[in-house]
């Protein structure tokens, strides 16, 4: 029996400590290899993943004794949390530990692109000098629309309003009295009046059926001349190709993408556009945001396996007694 399979690239002292008091197994390559790891989970009573192990109904049921999954992270697109819950096995995400370090990236993105610094580095490293050619904006002064202000969002607002943004957002889910938004004075508009006005769009939704491929060719046209966008939540939101064709039309001024729509992605046109920033999905890589990210799935993994309820589940609503129970090894 293992105690914890990791099948991602996990680490650090609260993964040291896990495996000081459990039987824990590391492979943070097994996510790659899913007849293996549909083999390893047979006998494991905690999984810890990140974003590329694909915990479906299928893996879950090949798991009779497990007791936890704990994701490592705040999307939930890989787990498939509705049928954990239906066989009584605990999801526990860290949905507050990396919306900091997300949030910073998107900011640097914005100013990235609004001052062309990549591009200017990598122009400067061949020995030009061309000031000229880097003319950009201040973001002082702009419209922010924030797609989706759940707390990542929020905090992505609450930077640009200190760089003296002007903020609207759109949450299906919100509303105008939200005392977050209210804190940063944002507006909260319909999505296409929010892609009419704003001078930069910020993208901060999870993926799910209703978000896919929301960003597409009808909304990116829509979008006010020259504006720029910038994802740092999933990929499957925006349809790509309808962002490389606003893009080349230049209703889209510039685009910084951390996460795409298949990642790692295969080389397009996107690669080539000269005004696009690329990462690959690092917002939330940052020491900061992984140790806490890893401390706290850690110590709900191990507070099920102690037969302890987890303090980050998913479905809080969950009632304890339903969910298989843990003891301590
Ligand atoms: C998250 O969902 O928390 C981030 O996208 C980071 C990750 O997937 O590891």
């Amino acid at each position: 029996m293992i105690d914890v399979l990791i099948t991602e690239n996990i680490q650090g002292a609260a993964v040291d400590a896990l495996c000081s008091r459990f039987k824990v197994i590391i492979e943070p390559d097994l996510w790659r290899d899913l007849a293996l790891l549909a083999e390893k989970v047979k006998s494991c009573r905690g999984l810890i993943v990140r974003n590329q192990t694909p915990v479906n109904a299928a893996l879950i049921d090949a798991a009779p004794e497990l007791l936890v999954i704990g994701r490592a992270g705040v999307g939930l697109d890989n787990v498939d949390f509705k049928h954990a819950e239906r066989v009584g096995v605990v999801v526990s995400f860290t949905p507050d530990q990396n919306a900091i370090s997300v949030a910073e990236i998107a900011i640097g993105m914005m100013l990235s692109l609004a001052r062309f610094i990549p591009a200017a580095d990598a122009d400067t490293r061949k020995g030009n000098w061309n000031r000229q050619q880097f003319v950009g904006t201040e973001l002082y002064g702009k419209t922010l629309g924030i797609i989706g202000a759940g707390k990542i969002g929020y905090l992505t607002a609450r930077r640009a309003a200190a760089f003296g943004m002007k903020i609207i957002a759109y949450d299906p889910f919100l509303s105008q009295d939200n005392i977050l938004l209210s804190e940063v004075q944002a507006e909260l508009v319909e999505l296409d009046e929010l892609l009419a006005r704003a001078d930069v769009v910020s993208c901060h939704l999870p993926s799910t059926p209703q978000t896919a491929g929301l960003l597409n060719q009808e909304r990116f046209m829509n979008m006010k001349p020259g504006a720029l966008f910038v994802n740092t939540s999933r990929g499957k939101v925006v349809v790509e190709q309808d962002l490389v064709e606003a893009l080349k039309a230049g209703v889209v001024g510039g685009a910084a993408l951390d996460v795409r729509s298949k990642e790692p992605p295969q080389i397009g046109e996107l690669e080539t556009l000269p005004n696009v920033i690329l990462t690959p999905h690092i917002a939330a890589f940052t020491r900061e945001a992984q140790d806490r990210v890893t401390a706290a799935v850690c110590m709900d993994v191990a507070r099920v396996l102690e037969g302890k309820p987890a303090i980050n589940a998913v479905r809080r609503t969950t009632p304890i007694g339903k969910t298989r129970v843990g003891v301590s090894s």
